[in-house]
């Protein structure tokens, strides 16, 4: 199994271009399931997340292609995928692809409202926490469709199609969300989204919608309003910048030192990270190009954080803010509210002589005045990246293992950090 290493102490300084968010291209390629006609993505990233979910729509009959690159093009742009979903086989996804992602189970939006069936696995265990899947099972019920769980599948029937209706979320939920959307985009009358998700995702898969013809206002807001269509059609659409990503990498600048402009990064889609990184010590100037960080000698100063729903603090941030904070002066909580077990960077970080002690959902963590390079792993992929930060601004080498889970989310991270001064390399194994 491959594994990265990285030898710690050098500052980063160039410029990084962020890619297309992961969670905004996987449900804007679910979305095509709506629509006979092709929906063209741009900017999606080479992600293994990516590459399951375009086997997992070819299961249900969904035809791809992707564009060649164009000569002089930047061998970092993302691709540029045509998806066509002209005749739907299969209804049912099963246990065997959707157990290896949860997002594929969103599938189920899609197929019920085009279909009027769907049976779809639940997605089983996950590694950071149990992650239920209740409030699609409502919000899809609200709308009028029978749901029965049957050995271990959902099974979804609307005969006579999706019926609008209002839709209030106990508490704020992204993936339903998605599906919500997707499923009031082609159902019969109004539908009101409340307690909606306000993420950028849920806003670009909004704007990609409408481009298909859908009615929809109020995304980016708690209330989304649907109108429901008859049909869609094709669209193209860029898919938003990954805040996730740019975020990691201001996390990185601001734990090494030096100068970095994440190219393509905007403000409106950062939001509270940046005024955390702001907190820390780091300087950020939103330019035309994207952001720039840059951290002269000076300390890192210790912060107390939550993670919220947008436009809070993201959860998927939280792992390499605390490996940030592991090298401040003096103490920093950080509070995880969005899932119960996401916390499997702290022994992995401990190991690097990070000072973490949790209790419950807080970490406190007691800044140190240096880390130590050392063999680590993790089991997803925010808390590996976390890894590859802390081993950037620690002492010696750093060997992060079960580099598969960088792969799912984080597109040739050795030659992003590489070009900007990083010792780092992929040793095949
Ligand atoms: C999305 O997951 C993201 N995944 C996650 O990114 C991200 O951490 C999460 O949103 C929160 O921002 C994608 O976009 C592909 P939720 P999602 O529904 O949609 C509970 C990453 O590293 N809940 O907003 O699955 C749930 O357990 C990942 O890229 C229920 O109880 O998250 C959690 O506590 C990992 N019942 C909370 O709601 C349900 O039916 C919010 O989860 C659904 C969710």
């Amino acid at each position: 199994m491959d594994k990265i290493r990285v030898v710690g102490g050098a500052e980063l300084n160039g410029t990084i271009p962020i890619s297309g968010a992961k969670n905004a291209a996987l449900p804007l390629m679910i979305a095509s399931l709506l629509t006979e006609e092709t929906l063209t993505l741009d900017n999606v990233p080479r992600l293994a997340d990516v590459a399951l979910l375009k086997r997992i729509l070819s299961n249900h009959g969904v035809d791809q292609s992707v564009d060649g690159k164009r000569l002089g093009q930047n061998g970092l742009a993302g691709e540029t995928l045509h998806l066509t979903a002209g005749n739907i086989v299969d209804t049912t996804a099963p246990y065997e692809l959707v157990s290896k992602m949860r997002a594929s189970f969103w599938v189920i939006g899609p197929l019920l409202a085009r279909m009027r069936e769907a049976k779809v696995s639940l997605p089983g265990g996950c590694a950071i926490g149990t992650r239920p899947v209740d409030f699609f099972i409502q919000a899809l019920r609200d709308l009028g469709a029978d749901i029965d769980i049957d050995a271990g599948y959902v099974v979804a029937r609307a005969p006579k199609g999706l019926i609008g209706n209002r839709v209030v979320f106990p508490k704020v939920t992204v993936g339903a969300t998605h599906v919500t959307l997707m499923a009031a985009a082609l159902a019969r009358g109004e539908t009101v989204i409340e307690n909606a998700a306000r993420e950028p995702e849920i806003v670009d898969l909004a704007a990609c919608l409408v481009k298909m013809g859908a009615r929809i206002s109020g995304a980016g807001t708690s209330t989304i309003h649907v109108d429901g269509v008859e049909r869609l059609s094709g669209a193209r659409h860029a898919v938003v910048a990954d805040r996730i990503e740019a975020g990691t990498y201001a996390m990185a600048v601001a734990m090494t030192g030096g100068d970095v402009l994440l190219e393509g990064a905007t403000e409106d889609i950062l939001g509270t990270p940046i005024r955390v990184l702001t907190d820390v010590g780091a300087e950020i100037t939103p330019t035309n190009a994207g952001i720039r960080i840059r951290r002269n000698g000076a300390g890192i100063s210790a912060v107390d954080v939550t993670t919220e729903p947008f436009p809070g603090f993201p959860t998927d941030l939280q792992a390499q803010l605390m490996a940030l904070v592991s090298k401040a002066r003096g103490t920093s909580h950080i509070r995880e509210t969005i899932f119960e077990n996401r916390f499997m960077h702290v022994q992995e970080l401990a190991r690097l002589g990070a000072d973490i002690h949790l209790d419950g959902q807080v970490a406190t963590i007691t800044g140190v005045d240096k880390l130590k390079g050392a063999q680590v792993m993790a089991t997803d992929l925010r808390a590996s990246v976390s890894l590859v930060i802390a081993g950037l601004a620690a002492e010696g080498e750093t060997f992060i293992n079960r580099v598969y889970h960088l792969d799912r989310g984080f597109e040739r991270i050795e030659d992003k950090l590489g070009a900007c001064g990083a010792t780092i390399e992929r040793i095949a194994g």
